[in-house]
């Protein structure tokens, strides 16, 4: 079992032509308002890849149907508590070539108590896992309380922010971070990803690191050994959750007994999927059909 300690926000996403500049005002083709948030993106990628899930997190009552669509997606949400205040939300500009660019709102995601952290862990045992990101507060206390229980803790620092560094991360069983992440952790300025790559081997010799680059794939790292992991290519309409979903899978690969590499290369092929459609959580691929496209990319 996952317990996902993790952010729910409403997504606002607005198609526009290009990401607006500074000073500029720039009228959007669309809006679409969607459940979203790192968190719950996740969530919902390691149930569709199989795993069982239960979300850890807080959100206002008037927000109730975010949680029902996680509910919905298979996610148990008898953890999640409510808010008085308004829950999380992102503004998310998305353009024409796919790409976009967040502005966050951490409302409810950052109203985490140490009792309700505790609570939620109180019936965790050794085989379970705590997966997390840093859209919620409490991280100390979620490291804490997991190596207390020897939990396995997976751990994706985005966004990055500078409390990370003082986190207990060497007690991760798993990293997934970008190079922008992983320059910060590390403390690597230079652009080559084999810098990244050598002083995370250095920093993190027990964890399994994968470092991903986005279209070009993922570099998996594992007890000094490194592997390139490519993705399949495809034509992006929107490329917001895709980290989300190779964390969700990459995850869910890992508890179900996959070797990393294996997990690694399915997740590759559900983000990739995940954006050839629009939004976050309605993005991500069933295991079924991210089965089908690695057949059918692995014939081509
Ligand atoms: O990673 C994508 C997510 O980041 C969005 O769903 C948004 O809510 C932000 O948390």
């Amino acid at each position: 079992m996952i317990y996902n300690i993790g952010s729910i926000n409403i997504d606002y996403v607005y198609r526009v032509p290009h990401l607006v500049t500074p000073g500029e005002t720039l009228a959007s083709h669309s809006l679409l308002q969607v459940l979203g948030g790192k968190g719950a993106n996740q969530s919902v990628a390691a149930v569709k890849a199989g795993a069982v899930v239960s979300h850890v997190g807080r959100v206002n009552n008037n927000d109730v149907w975010a949680l029902e669509q996680l509910a919905n997606l298979g996610v148990n949400i008898d953890l999640v508590e409510a808010s008085d205040g308004p829950s999380g939300h992102a503004i998310i500009q998305v353009d024409d070539s796919g790409e976009n660019s967040i502005v966050l709102f951490g409302g409810a995601n950052q109203q985490l108590t140490q009792p309700q952290l505790q609570k939620a862990l109180s019936s965790a045992t050794t085989n379970d896992w705590v997966l997390v990101q840093n859209e919620c507060n409490g991280l100390p206390d979620v490291f804490e309380l997991a190596a207390a229980k020897n939990l396995s803790v997976a751990f994706n620092p985005a966004p990055m922010s500078k409390e990370v560094l003082s986190l207990p991360l060497n007690r991760t069983h798993c990293l997934i971070m970008n190079e922008v992440e992983a320059a910060d952790i590390v403390g690597v300025g230079s652009d080559s990803i084999d810098d990244k790559v050598s002083a995370l081997i250095q920093r993190f010799p027990d964890s399994i690191i994968a470092l991903t680059l986005g279209a070009a794939g993922v570099k998996l790292i594992q007890d000094s050994n490194v592997v390139s992991i490519s993705s399949p290519k495809v034509k992006a309409v929107d490329t917001t959750g895709a980290g989300d979903t190779f964390v969700g899978y990459f995850v869910a690969g890992l508890v179900e007994g996959q070797d990393p590499q294996t997990a690694a290369i399915m997740a590759c092929h559900a983000a990739a999927l995940s954006v050839t459609i629009e939004g976050a959580t309605p993005s991500i691929p069933s295991r079924v059909d991210v089965a089908s496209f690695k057949k059918q990319t692995e014939e081509q």
